[in-house]
């Protein structure tokens, strides 16, 4: 049997994460990322919420790759040729990935996440169920960039799987920059070649789901749902900065909000001060310096913006990417969407 290989790239530091927390809650409007959720409170909180009735997404992208899945590797694997490579963006438990593995028969599974530490579990278990797999993990904050080393691509043609529609994190000028760069990974190549230009050159291609525009009351539900389960989800990120700058945060005075805002079509997620307060934070025995912070009544807390898309505008953000070629998989209702894209 192989043993997975785990690469920690650009390892975020706790001080580091705690420096870009505190900026965030002392700027006007305060914000932070989305990345701050997950915890292992916050990821057991999410799995919850795609069990939820009203969190329709990650069941209709299964539902779709249920009825379609082998109409997706073929269109897929006719990018990258047989054998591919397949790169896992935001990987996690690994699950959506595994059960492509008898369609795809990947060469090599390679599972990008925040932390390394997030996939060694999951690499572990699928390495028990594909012995004689090439497994790879690595550590990288793609939020930021994404690029990978060259022999983690190497052997065929790349194909970059991002299901879940958590590009919808991304407004559409930094989901242009991830699809450039997952384009130049499909390529086989390091990014920053201009369109038609020098990255990579190898055949490739892409796998992404991303949640469709519809009704706002269903969109509204689906992001704040009637067993509070996606308020707990929300509110368990002042626990995270509680402990991670030594703020003094207490839930209780906040309330999670989330509306659909039509002119950017995005949800919109915020926790709002339910009196006006103070937080004080210690700075964590110095990993940043201590500071407070005052909200009035009704301010809120930016925690995160997720994107829905008109499918036609989600192919012209591709195509502008450079991406060929696009097929559209969805559901009847034309919920989700499963896009695959010639690199
Ligand atoms: C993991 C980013 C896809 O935007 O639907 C779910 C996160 N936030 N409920 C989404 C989320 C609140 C989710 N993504």
């Amino acid at each position: 049997m192989k043993t997975p290989q785990l690469i920690e790239l650009d390892t975020l530091s706790e001080a580091t994460l705690a420096a870009e927390a505190a900026a965030g809650l002392r700027a006007s409007p305060a914000a932070v990322a989305p990345k701050f959720f997950y915890d292992a409170l916050g990821s057991r909180l999410f799995d919850a919420i795609t069990e939820l009735p009203e969190y329709y997404p990650t069941r209709t992208e299964a539902a779709i790759f249920a009825a379609n899945g082998a109409a997706i590797a073929d269109a897929a694997l006719a990018c990258s040729g047989a054998a591919p490579v397949l790169v896992d963006l935001g990987a996690g438990n690994c699950a959506k990935a595994a059960r492509l593995l008898p369609v795809l028969q990947p060469r090599r599974y390679v599972a990008v996440d925040i932390s390394v530490a997030f996939l060694h579990q999951a690499l572990q278990q699928l390495q028990r169920e594909h012995p004689a797999l090439e497994l790879a993990g690595v550590g990288q904050d793609f939020s930021a960039k994404l690029a990978l080393p060259p022999p983690l691509l190497a052997g065929g043609g790349v194909l970059v799987f991002y299901p879940g529609s958590s590009i919808g994190n991304f407004a559409p000028a930094e989901a242009l920059r991830l699809l450039r760069e997952a384009r130049a990974l499909a390529r086989g190549g390091a990014a920053g070649g201009t369109a038609g230009g020098t990255a990579g050159s190898g055949a490739g291609g892409l796998i992404v789901g991303a949640d469709l525009v519809k009704d706002a009351r269903v969109l509204e539900a689906a992001y704040d749902d009637a067993l509070g389960v996606t308020a707990a989800f929300d509110l368990n990120v002042l626990r995270r900065l509680n402990a991670l700058i030594g703020a003094d945060f207490d839930p209780a005075q906040w309330r999670h909000v989330a509306r659909f805002d039509a002119a950017h079509s995005r949800i919109e997620m915020h926790l709002e001060a339910r009196v006006a307060l103070a937080v004080r934070w210690s700075g964590h025995d110095g990993r940043v310096p201590a500071g407070e912070r005052r909200f009035e009544r009704g301010e809120r807390i930016h925690t995160e913006n997720s994107y829905k898309w008109r499918p036609q505008d989600f192919e012209a953000l591709l195509r502008e990417a450079g991406y060929g070629a696009v097929r559209r998989f969805s559901d009847a209702q034309g919920w989700f969407g499963v896009f695959v894209a010639r690199a």
